[in-house]
């Protein structure tokens, strides 16, 4: 059977802008996701000079990453034509030390846009990879850790499983407590997102997500052979985790 989620989900129009203006935003504890993504990588080891940005989206990690690490340039790597366009148009001040090219990383190549194996000193992703089944991620982690150089840090925002359909639920509630608040009534620039972001939460939840429990990657980060594997934040179904490469 003909797997069309990645059309249906990100590669439209209405989707990618539902996303950036009705959700991005409203994610419980972003602020706090990204200085755990910072901080990990300032006490890696390793300067931070070029790292890769999987499924950048708009590229709001990859901005983060170069205005803390200024010496750093990003390859920036997203199949979804509208949020490439949003990440050229973001990011278009940092001149040449952005790379934004289009790729589909469930497709092994990808890692052929990558200079040469062994030379990354990060690779970062946030809310991307668990779209895909569970050997096509793992297949990514391994692929990430032949990347990395000695010292190398991989960092995932994610969204992660549940341990039961009680907390299911209670995740589900506290996303929808955020999104509301973000969307508010009477804020009249973000009124008409509040139906495309609920036709986003819904169709993300029901058509795209394969959520893995936060514990589960993290083993499988130790298995490929990562150290200093954690996950460093967590609320509910939002998870900070990351390895390193041994030196
Ligand atoms: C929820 S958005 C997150 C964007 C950004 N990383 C952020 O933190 O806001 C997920 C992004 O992953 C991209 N994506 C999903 N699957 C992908 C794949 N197989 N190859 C490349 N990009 C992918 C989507 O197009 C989308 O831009």
């Amino acid at each position: 059977m003909k797997d069309t989620r990645k059309d249906t989900i990100w590669q439209t129009e209405e989707i990618a802008r539902s996303y950036l203006e009705g959700i991005r935003g409203a994610i419980p504890l972003a602020d706090e996701q990204v200085d755990v993504m910072l901080r990990l990588l300032s006490a890696s080891g390793r300067p931070i000079r070029r790292f890769i940005d999987l499924g950048c989206g708009d590229g709001v990690l990859s901005e983060a990453m170069m205005d803390r690490f200024p010496e750093s340039t990003g390859l920036l790597l997203d199949f979804s034509e509208p949020m490439l366009h949003a990440a050229v148009s973001r990011l278009g001040g940092y001149g040449d030390r952005v790379r934004i090219e289009s790729t589909d990383y469930a497709d092994p190549a990808w890692v052929q846009r990558a200079d040469r194996p062994g030379t990354l000193d990060a690779v970062i992703s946030g809310y991307s990879i668990h779209h895909q089944p569970d050997p096509i991620k793992k297949r990514i982690y391994h692929e990430i850790y032949d990347l990395l150089a000695p010292k190398g840090m991989f960092i995932n925002i994610e969204h992660v499983a549940s341990c039961s359909p009680w907390a299911t639920d209670l995740a589900e509630a506290h996303l929808t407590d955020a999104f509301d608040a973000f969307n508010q009534p009477g804020d009249e620039a973000r009124q008409h997102d509040d139906s495309a972001a609920s036709r986003h939460v819904e169709s993300e939840n029901k058509q795209a997500n394969i959520l893995v429990p936060v514990e589960d990657q993290c083993r499988w980060l130790e298995q490929i052979g990562f150290i200093d594997v954690d996950c460093y934040l967590k609320v509910f179904e939002l998870a900070v985790f990351a390895g390193r490469k041994p030196a």
